[in-house]
């Protein structure tokens, strides 16, 4: 259902996400757990493009929601200039440093005068590449190999593609440095076939929060209904239908014209996951839903959440309720340091951790 290929997301200098990629299959509760700072919510909210991932894909189904990432499709990189001229670079005999990769596809792209510049300052070429490998470009190195083993992993037809030009231009980042027009028209097509308007997407992928989120100067059937009217998704006659329906399910019915402030934390984190209900959809993703209420408030939410699950519900939950995951969970993902350092069932994942820092991780929490 959610497809997350190979993403990285970078703040300013910081990068978060190195390399994460997981499928998230129609009814399963799959649960991430992990040290502050491991990129939790970061990668919740690149799930349904609250963050725009550096690189890397994100599919909803058949529906490709960031940009094409073209290092993750070989088949459009085999077709671009770039590629005949390494391959046919290699096939001549020719070595194939960085320097000459840069200089023969930035000859075979730039044409004449240019061309015999750059010939002229081979070298000078080749330490820019290196340059940028060196300088900016480091944190690529440090997870090049890992990069590489995910993106094969999207490739399923790659027969007669060569894969060592393949990795050169990866590598060396030579796409966007030397890829024209028609590259970019190619990119083009291939995100007109696929990709769909995010806020469609997002109708089908609710979104609850740590702080709720509500909107506070408004009525607690106001916050229900908003999304669905303003989107025009459903009248109001029947948004509040729905929304009635779902807080005689939660008990708060006699809330409806409330203000969220005058809400205990769980009633609130209650209402917030009904206002994620009254729009249908088909996965919800949770970040850390109840860290931020108090103990004797975690029970009913947790409670909620879990009747959800048994409904049927796909859910992906960050939480720091080892007993909830162990319970509720299909599946279990540990993160830290940007990357998915293991995943397993719940029951493999606790008794049998493998990973040095998830048990490190585990040893303390437990
Ligand atoms: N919008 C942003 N701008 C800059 N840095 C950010 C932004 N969002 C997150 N970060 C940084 O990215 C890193 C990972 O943040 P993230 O919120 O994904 O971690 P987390 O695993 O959810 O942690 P926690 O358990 O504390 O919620 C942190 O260092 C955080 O400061
Ligand atoms: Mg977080």
């Amino acid at each position: 259902m959610i497809s997350v290929r190979n993403i990285y997301k970078t703040f300013g200098d910081l990068q978060v996400l190195k390399g994460v990629s997981c499928e998230i299959e129609k009814g399963e509760k799959v649960a991430i757990i992990g040290p502050s700072g491991s990129g939790k919510s970061t990668l919740l909210r690149c799930m349904n493009l609250l963050e725009e991932p550096t690189y890397g894909e994100v599919w909803l189904d058949d529906k490709l929601l960031t940009p094409i990432d073209p290092y993750i499709h070989y088949d459009l990189m085999a077709k671009t200039k770039t590629y005949h001229s390494l391959v046919s670079a290699s096939s001549n005999g020719g070595s194939s440093s960085p320097s000459d990769v840069s200089n023969r596809t930035k000859a075979s792209n730039d044409g004449g005068d240019k061309a015999a510049s750059d010939k002229s300052g081979a070298s000078g070429t080749g330490q820019s590449v290196n340059a940028a490998l060196n300088g900016k470009k480091l944190y690529e190195a440090e997870v090049l190999e890992k990069s590489w083993q995910e993106a094969l992993k999207w490739n399923t037809e790659v027969s007669g593609i060569n894969l060592d030009v393949i990795r050169q231009i990866k590598d060396y980042d030579l796409l966007k440095k030397n890829e024209g027009s028609e590259y970019k028209a190619a990119l083009k097509e291939m995100e007109r076939v696929n990709r769909v308007d995010v806020n469609l997407a997002r109708q089908r992928v609710g979104m609850v929060f740590q702080h709720f989120n509500l909107f506070n100067n408004l009525s607690v059937m106001n916050n229900l209904i908003l999304a669905p009217t303003t989107l025009k998704l459903q009248s109001e006659a029947e948004a509040t239908e729905k929304a009635s329906e779902l807080l005689n399910r939660i008990g708060l019915y006699d809330k409806k014209d409330e203000y969220p402030g005058r809400l205990s934390g769980g009633q609130k984190q209650r209402i917030a996951i009904v206002r994620s209900l009254v729009m249908n959809p088909e996965v919800i993703l949770f970040d850390e839903p109840t860290s931020a209420l108090d103990p004797e408030m975690v029970g009913e939410v947790l409670e909620l959440i879990r009747e959800l699950a048994e409904e049927g519900m796909t859910m992906v939950i960050v939480t720091h309720e080892m007993g909830f995951a162990r319970e509720v969970a299909t599946r279990v993902m540990f993160m830290d340091g940007g990357i998915i350092q293991e995943e397993n069932t719940p029951k493999e994942f606790f008794a049998n951790p493998q990973n040095a820092r998830l048990q490190e991780f585990l040893s303390k929490i437990l």
